[in-house]
């Protein structure tokens, strides 16, 4: 697979947990457990294929209102996963960023977000997002509100929790939904959509290397003709 083939920027909704779980007569929060081991895996398989940035959605606008406890595990599993994985992120050339309305989350978990903000903010391997009480319409409407205040609404995409980043290339949902799940609205406007029936801790190495292999045959128009595009393709590639 040429270099030009594979998408700088990904963003994944990992989505079958619960049903992962269940299918095993498991509580659906042994689903979210064994879903972490699954980011793990993705990590490590982006930076092997030379991915830029990695977005994930790991919590919704709208994933409050599930059950209570099942919305305080994934908060605390989060927490967790911030308390374990950072140093070894950073050793691994990690940039870490959690995008979202983060004001809501409680003082540990916003503390251990800056902490590892700032630590990894110099790091160029992989730009790894984790999107977290993240809407896409939250974002149009916060970035809007600022722009405003400035009186300038058409600025609004300066002020996207995505801003100075490359919009995503390719999306990947697992868990058998064709849908967008207020995930990227704004930045996905050409991104290719992959779909999945696998579930998110069922997605390993092997899994991730078929959505790059369909990403990799897409031919990305952006508006213009398949003639144009081919034109501007050098012969040798
Ligand atoms: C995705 O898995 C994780 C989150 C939304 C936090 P789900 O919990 O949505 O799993 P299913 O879709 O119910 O199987
Ligand atoms: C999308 O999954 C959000 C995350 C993966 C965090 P959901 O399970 O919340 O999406 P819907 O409700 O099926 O659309
Ligand atoms: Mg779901």
């Amino acid at each position: 697979m040429s270099a030009h083939s594979i998408p700088r920027h990904i963003a994944v909704v990992m989505d079958g947990n619960g049903r992962w779980a269940q299918k095993r007569f498991l509580p659906r929060v042994a689903g979210h457990r064994q879903g972490v081991e699954a980011v793990r895996a993705l990590i490590r398989s982006a930076g092997e294929h030379g991915v830029e940035s990695l977005t994930v959605f790991a919590f919704s606008s709208e994933n409050w209102q599930r059950p209570a406890d099942e919305v305080s595990f994934l908060m605390d599993l989060f927490l967790r996963a911030l308390r374990d994985e950072v140093q070894k992120m950073h050793a691994n050339g990690i940039r870490f960023r959690a995008v979202g309305d983060t004001s809501v989350l409680d003082d540990e978990t916003r503390r251990l977000i800056d902490d590892a903000e700032r630590l990894t903010a110099q790091n160029l391997k992989l730009k790894f997002n984790v999107a977290v009480n993240y809407g896409g319409r939250w974002d149009i409407e916060q970035a809007v509100a600022k722009a405003a205040g400035l009186g300038d609404s058409s600025r609004f995409a300066e002020f996207l929790a995505f801003a100075g980043q490359t919009d995503p290339d390719l999306f990947i949902r697992t868990g058998g939904e064709r849908r967008i799940s207020n995930f990227l609205l704004w930045q996905m406007a050409y991104t290719e959509l992959y779909f999945t029936d696998t579930l998110w801790p069922d997605f390993g190495a092997d899994e991730f290397e078929k959505a790059l292999a369909w990403y990799a045959i897409r031919e990305r128009r952006f508006g213009k003709t398949s003639d144009q595009i081919r034109e501007t393709v050098p012969a040798a590639l």
